[in-house]
């Protein structure tokens, strides 16, 4: 009740304030870290943009595209070599290759499709290690992560660098509003002539805001969203499918039941056919539930307040909230809550359960709820079909499996897996 409070019913008094700006300098003005004005007219440019009649099939294509040509032939050479892969460093690579596909028309490779050396991708990296720059400002003393960005010593060394690397890439990928305009300006408008970027142009380069700053903000904080997320909600996904034998056999008799296939066993879908996949809803809400990948929110009170709870909130207060936790209440989920359950997301009748997002809290609630919401199950579903399909995959025995202490919940140690193919 107290976060329903917080992110709908007087959402008004809570933003996410100077110290969450602070804390996530390096994402700009771009959406996550705006408020007010801003926030609201980047937020209805987004939207607008993600409304767009081809931007589903766009979608749909770039991940396909990555899947078939990349992620299958990779795993399939491991599979036949028997080597023992880090499945989390393949989904990170593999996320980074679409959001920027999506997001900037470029496809950097990072993710090969043999088992050679993996490129070192100067950009990628950075992405990874802004997430330890972000959660140290968390941990420390304002003052002393202020003084080390001063002296350009310590973690803030590493924050100055990812900076300029970013700064780098962006400058080498974005023009200014009108250049871009022209860059893209084909007469053909099909998904293959689309991506995020000349899309906002389309939508708002007639407007004062757009600018360079303003489209490199917006790639980065797109970018930055649907990367990681995905990429951490697929290893915990495939994790627990693949520590969960019975689910596993469901995941696959659902798929069985509801797609075809041709002579080569390929799976023939249609875009419905995602929709008809309910216990793999489940499936995925119920990973999302127990490992969110966006652990923990915090937000700022404007002015004073009391919670459903009674609790006084005193203006400027930073309220933390910790969605991981909220996954794991009993007074939420039942008795049952720690157990990986997706028949928990199905009805009597058989239909997906629709759960509150005040109570799931996995793409945050109310009026700042996540804007990929749906693009996110699409990826999720396409990339566990083509891979729960094709393959088993087995934890390697002894490799330890736990969260990180992020912003984004990775898999300390990655998720060291043995894959064998499958002989449906
Ligand atoms: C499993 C995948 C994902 C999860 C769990 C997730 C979760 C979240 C959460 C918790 C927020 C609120 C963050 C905050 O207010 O600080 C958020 C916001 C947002 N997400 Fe996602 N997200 C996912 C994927 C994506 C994808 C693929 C995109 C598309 C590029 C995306 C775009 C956004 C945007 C634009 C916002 C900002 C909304 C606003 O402030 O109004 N997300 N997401």
């Amino acid at each position: 009740m107290n976060l329903h409070h917080i992110t709908s019913k007087n959402f008004v008094n809570y933003g996410k304030g100077s110290e969450f700006h602070e804390i996530f300098e390096i994402f700009g003005d771009g959406i996550f870290n705006s408020d007010s004005h801003n926030w609201k007219y980047q937020r209805h440019l987004i939207q607008s943009v993600f409304k767009k009649n081809i931007f589903g099939n766009f979608v749909r294509k770039v991940i396909h595209k990555k899947v078939d040509n990349y992620l299958l032939p990779l795993l399939n050479e491991v599979s036949e070599s028997r080597t023992i892969v880090d499945l989390q460093d393949i989904f990170h690579r593999f996320t980074f290759d679409i959001m920027c596909s999506m997001v900037l028309a470029f496809d950097p490779n990072c993710l090969p499709n043999k088992l050679t050396q993996f490129p070192e991708v100067a950009v990628e990296e950075a992405f990874n290690k802004m997430g330890d720059a972000i959660v140290y400002r968390h941990l420390v003393p304002r003052w002393l992560w202020k003084l080390q960005k001063w002296f350009q010593i310590g973690h803030e060394r590493d924050s100055i660098s990812i900076q300029q690397i970013m700064d780098q890439f962006f400058r080498d990928r974005i023009s200014s509003p009108g250049e871009e305009k022209s860059r893209f300006n084909h007469t053909k408008d099909d998904e293959s002539n689309f991506n995020m970027i000349k899309a906002l142009v389309e939508e708002g380069g007639m407007e004062q805001q757009v600018d360079y700053k303003f489209l490199r903000d917006t790639a980065l904080n797109l970018l930055a969203a649907g990367r990681d997320t995905i990429s951490a909600g697929l290893c915990w996904f495939l994790w627990l499918v693949s520590t969960h034998p019975n689910v596993e056999t469901k995941i696959l008799e659902e798929i069985r039941e509801k797609f075809k296939t041709n002579e080569e066993n390929w799976l023939i879908s249609e875009v419905e056919d995602l929709d008809k996949l309910i216990y793999l809803h489940g499936a995925i809400c119920e990973a999302l539930r127990l490992f969110p990948p966006v652990p923990f929110e915090h937000k700022c009170a404007i002015k004073s307040d009391i919670l459903p709870s009674g609790d006084h909130v005193d203006a400027n207060t930073v309220v933390y909230y910790s969605i991981y936790s909220m996954g794991r209440m009993e007074q939420i989920w039942g008795n049952d809550c720690l157990e990986f359950k997706p028949e928990r997301w199905i009805s009597e009748k058989g239909i997906n359960i629709q759960v509150p997002s005040y109570k799931f809290m996995a793409f945050n609630a109310g009026p700042r709820s996540c804007l990929g919401k749906n693009l996110s199950f699409i990826q999720l579903k396409i990339v566990a079909i083509a891979l729960l399909w094709n393959f088993h995959f087995q934890v390697v025995e002894g490799h330890s499996v736990c969260p990180t202490v992020s912003v984004v919940l990775h898999m300390k140690h990655g998720l060291q897996v043995k894959i064998t193919k499958r002989g449906n």
